[in-house]
């Protein structure tokens, strides 16, 4: 693995204040967090309905952190586009969403931007077989999507072991992230399980302290 791979930690959006979207963003930033996690929901793909590239548009100059776009959607095309367009700087998706999953990375990198795969808990990591030369980021999900404040899905911990094998296998510099049900008292089993990105959505906006949540996670993370 990469010596000097820092981790990351990206508190998703979907558990903030929607009616105070730009100082949540500007605050969680402020209290130490390395992306903002966008977690696109279409009500088609998953039974849930978030936001659009409009919102991310209205956010990027509130956010000098990379914002990191999860698309649970279908169609993946249009949408990945556009949420290029309108800032975001990682846009990842669901394989199972694309009927043509090298052509939708193709799009997302064509805009200059990083694309990531992103596997559900019981979807196993073989479309990343023909294509894990292209990814810059590969996303798993230790709930099933569609909403914040799940349980964590130990399953995913096998899973994610795996992924860090395939991405140590390439050379590549490919992040490993996790998303779902990540808090203070499992981050370090996530970590030593291969991840180095962590999504967090109720464990970080849930608190009245985001600093004292970050840094909470950053000291078991260094532990
Ligand atoms: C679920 C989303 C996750 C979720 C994480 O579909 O992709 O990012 O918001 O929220 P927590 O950290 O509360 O599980
Ligand atoms: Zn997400």
């Amino acid at each position: 693995m990469n010596p000097d791979r820092r981790y990351r930690i990206a508190p998703s959006i979907l558990s903030a204040d929607f009616a105070r979207l730009g100082e949540e963003v500007r605050q969680v930033i402020e209290a130490g967090a390395d992306w903002i996690h966008f977690d696109v929901m279409d009500n088609h793909y998953v039974p849930n309905l978030s936001f659009g590239p409009m919102v991310c548009k209205a956010l990027r100059p509130h956010s000098r952190v990379p914002i990191d776009v999860h698309l649970m959607v279908q169609p993946v095309d249009a949408l990945a586009q556009a949420f290029c367009r309108a800032g975001a700087d990682l846009v990842s998706f669901h394989p199972d969403a694309s009927p043509h999953v090298d052509r939708t990375l193709q799009i997302i990198q064509a805009e200059g931007k990083q694309a990531g795969l992103v596997f559900n808990p019981a979807t196993s990591l073989d479309a990343l077989d023909y294509v894990i030369d292209k990814v810059d980021l590969v996303l798993i999900m230790s709930v099933n999507p569609g909403f914040g404040g799940q349980s964590f899905i130990d399953s995913a911990l096998r899973k994610i072991e795996r992924a860090r094998k395939l991405i140590d296998q390439t050379g590549r510099d490919i992040r490993l992230e996790v998303d779902g049900g990540i808090k203070t008292d499992n981050i370090r089993r996530v970590a030593d399980a291969g991840a180095d990105t962590f999504v967090a959505g109720s464990a970080i906006f849930g608190q009245p302290d985001y600093q004292a949540v970050i840094g909470a996670m950053r000291r078991e993370l260094a532990a």
